[in-house]
Parts: C-alpha cells; structure tokens; sequence
C-alpha cells in the first residue's frame, strides 16, 4: 500500500480538507449514496474499499497514521438521524471496539501515530482506555460540553528493534 494514512471508518470523510486525498485509504463498512438523514442535510460515504474496522485486508504495518473514529452510542433509535450519519454499536460493542482498535495497531507501522475520536455521550472514556488496554500519548476535550476527546497513541517500535539498539 503506497498510500501512506487509512481512516478505517471514513464516514462522511468530516475531517478533511481534501475529501480525495490520494494519501488516504479511506475504509468504511457502507457506501451511502446522498442520504437525507435529517431534513435538508446529506450524508455521503463513498470509501475506497469497504472493509470491516475489525479485520482489515492490509498488511501488518502498512501505514504511518491510522484515524479510527468508530460508532459511539448503543442507544439510538433504528431511524434516528444519529444513527443514519454515525452508525450504532451492538451488544458486543466492547469485542467491536477492542478488536477494531487491535486491528487499526496491526496495520500500522512501528512508531506510527493513532488518531482516535471518543464522543462521550453514553459510554464513558475510562471504559473505553480499559478495553483497549492502551495509554495514549496525548489528548484534548473539545466541544460545547467538552465531552468529544480527541486522542494520539503511538504505536511502540517492535521488541526485536528496541533489543538490536541496546549496547
Ligand atoms: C462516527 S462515524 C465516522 C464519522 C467520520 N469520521 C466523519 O468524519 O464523518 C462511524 C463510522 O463507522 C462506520 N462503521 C461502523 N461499524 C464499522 C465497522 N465494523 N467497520 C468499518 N466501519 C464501520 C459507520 O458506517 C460510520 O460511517
């Protein structure tokens, strides 16, 4: 893969000043085709593969920057618009979210940096830190009530490189 950044479940593509990025290997498990999923507002997901967050078809180590911004409420109604834009987790959310923030580690590069998006509406980050059994390097609360946390973990160069560097 010579792209060097995936977004493993791209959605709307939100973040991006450059929705084609070339750089980017934009994943989602739906393709949604102008979807009015709330009055006058649309929503489009139009990833360059669609693929499952919790069993990626890339190699081990294939990018520098993984962004994982998965589902984040398991009580949404089947119609509701937060549902239509965002996804919604089931009841095995916690295998969903560990094996899909173990499968974003997989593929990316020793050092590589993760970004990680929690909006802490129902599911609280600590227990979310628990799962994933990882400690970021870095984060920041944003937004009105401060409960969307971006964060960074990086992932640690193998056992073998930080061995062969010792004298
Ligand atoms: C919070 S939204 C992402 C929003 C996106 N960051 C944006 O800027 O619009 C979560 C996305 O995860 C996708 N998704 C849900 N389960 C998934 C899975 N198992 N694998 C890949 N994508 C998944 C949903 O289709 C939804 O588009």
């Amino acid at each position: 893969m010579s792209k060097r950044v995936l977004d493993a479940c791209c959605g709307g593509k939100m973040f991006y000043f450059d929705k084609d990025n070339p750089d980017v290997e934009f994943c989602d498990i739906r393709e949604v085709d102008n979807l009015e999923y709330y009055p006058g507002r649309f929503l489009n997901v139009k990833p360059n593969t669609v693929s499952d967050f919790t069993n990626l078809p890339f190699e081990d180590g294939s990018f520098k920057v993984v962004v994982f911004d998965p589902p984040h409420l398991i009580h949404a109604g089947d119609k509701s618009w937060s549902r239509l834009k965002y996804g919604r987790l089931e009841e095995d959310w916690e295998d969903t979210l560990r094996d899909g923030f173990n499968e974003c580690m997989r593929v990316l590069d020793d050092d590589g940096l993760m970004i990680f998006k929690w909006s802490e509406i129902q599911i609280p980050l600590r227990d979310i830190l628990k799962i994933f059994q990882a400690e970021p390097l870095l984060g920041e609360k944003r937004g009105r009530n401060k409960n969307t946390h971006w964060l960074i973990f990086m992932k640690p160069a193998s056992v073998q490189e930080v061995q062969s560097e010792k004298p």
